[in-house]
């Protein structure tokens, strides 16, 4: 069957490379999204392992149309018995990006019409609609006139694992700390530290790539379950096998945050995965620390806070920066932040930059090396390897 995980801009070639590994074939890169082909098993531990896939859709009706009385009649063409029986709930969302359709709310509303009087027609039963917990999730995208309908095979968005019951501000997505760490190119083989935490998304997601934990070990519930074709046996089968990988491995992860909430959130949320021993917490002020480790990895979200004013929020990164090259030396560091004018003031030089999306938030995701002794040194070292 063919199948479409959304993602997020920047993170489309990692969910290549997870879908690789879960088995999925005729993968193609699109635009926050991957095209793939698989099973109910590949579709089943799409949902249940992938880190940086948002949702899974199945995509089982497309066509054109350029007007909406021509678009009703198109949705109204389709058997809607195939998918879903009248006593069952069911809600659209809508991606539209079209010179034809402008309002994805009114175009999914004629989508829904067309679906309930076919099966008011058909049956004299109409289906509710309920936004909330739908036994049904259709997707519907427009791009121009291609309209493209999919079942939506997750529910919740994927970046809800379950574990971040306790935040405190500014939270980062799950998907994105994922990838982010992915990235990096971390892979366990040295420490790893997040030294303003929050709530602990990071070093979460770092200790359960690490140890292999499956994204939604904790969920319960996907869409999928409530679809006609639901196969319990196989379900079963990929939870099974999923946990068997779970690796008993010991890794130093480092979570620090001056906030003592912050290390009271990690704590409790590390806890609903069951990573709590293995996260070192601790409350700290990041200008007062010594490095937890000799060499390692670091990846921060400070502040970007707009709130601050400018040359405050400047001094503060300017103090990373100083802190990370006058105490960091041999570790690398990775820093996102969507105040870019800030990242400026950290004074290292970025050996790589991407552009990455916390929400709306256009964020710059950098990586600094601090080397033991001079730049220059480093470089004529590395040119001998
Ligand atoms: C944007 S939040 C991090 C959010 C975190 N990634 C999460 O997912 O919850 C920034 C964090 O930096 C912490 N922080 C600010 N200044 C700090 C400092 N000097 N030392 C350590 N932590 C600091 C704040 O307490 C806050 O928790």
């Amino acid at each position: 069957m063919k199948l479409v995980a959304k993602t997020m801009h920047g993170l489309e070639d990692l969910l290549v490379d997870e879908l690789t590994q879960i088995g999925a074939t005729n993968i193609q890169k699109a635009t926050r999204a991957v095209e793939f082909e698989g099973d109910k098993k590949v579709l089943y531990r799409a949902n249940y392992e992938l880190r940086t896939a948002i949702r899974i859709l199945v995509p089982f009706y497309n066509f054109r149309a350029r007007h909406e009385n021509h678009f009703y009649k198109k949705v109204m063409e389709f058997d809607w018995s195939e998918v879903m029986n009248p006593d069952r709930t069911f809600a659209i969302n809508a991606a539209v990006r079209s010179k034809y359709f402008t309002h994805s709310k009114y175009i999914s509303l004629k989508a829904k019409d067309a679906i309930v009087d076919q099966f008011r027609n058909r049956t004299g039963i109409r289906p509710s609609i309920d936004v909330k917990n739908p036994d049904i999730r259709l997707n519907l995208h427009i791009q121009e006139d291609q309209c493209s309908i999919a079942l939506d095979s997750s529910g919740d968005s994927l970046h809800r694992r379950g574990y971040r019951l306790n935040t405190g501000v500014a939270p980062i997505n799950e998907v994105l700390a994922a990838g982010m760490i992915k990235l990096s190119g971390w892979d366990g083989s040295t420490p790893f530290f997040d030294p303003m935490c929050g709530s602990g998304t990071i070093p979460i997601e770092a200790a359960m790539l690490v140890k292999n934990i499956p994204a939604q070990v904790l969920r319960e519930r996907f869409a999928f379950h409530s679809w006609k074709d639901f196969d319990k046996a196989i379900w079963d089968e990929v939870v099974e096998e999923a946990k068997a990988k779970i690796k008993d491995v010991e890794v130093p992860i480092f979570a620090f945050d001056k906030d003592p909430q912050a290390r009271h959130y990690t704590r409790k949320n590390a806890m609903l995965v069951g990573v709590d021993d293995f996260i070192d917490l601790d409350r700290k002020d990041f200008f007062q620390i010594e490095p937890p480790a000799e060499r390692g990895l670091i990846i921060m979200n400070p502040p970007y806070d707009e709130r601050m004013p400018d040359e405050d929020i400047a001094a503060f990164y300017k103090e990373i920066g100083d802190h990370l090259k006058q105490t960091f030396a041999g570790w690398t560091a990775w820093m996102i932040s969507s105040n870019k004018d800030a990242l400026k003031s950290v004074g290292l030089r970025p050996s790589k930059k991407t552009t990455l999306y916390n929400g709306k938030l256009e964020c710059k995701f950098q990586k600094f090396e601090m080397f033991a002794g001079k730049r220059i040194d480093h470089l004529i070292e590395k040119g001998k390897e």
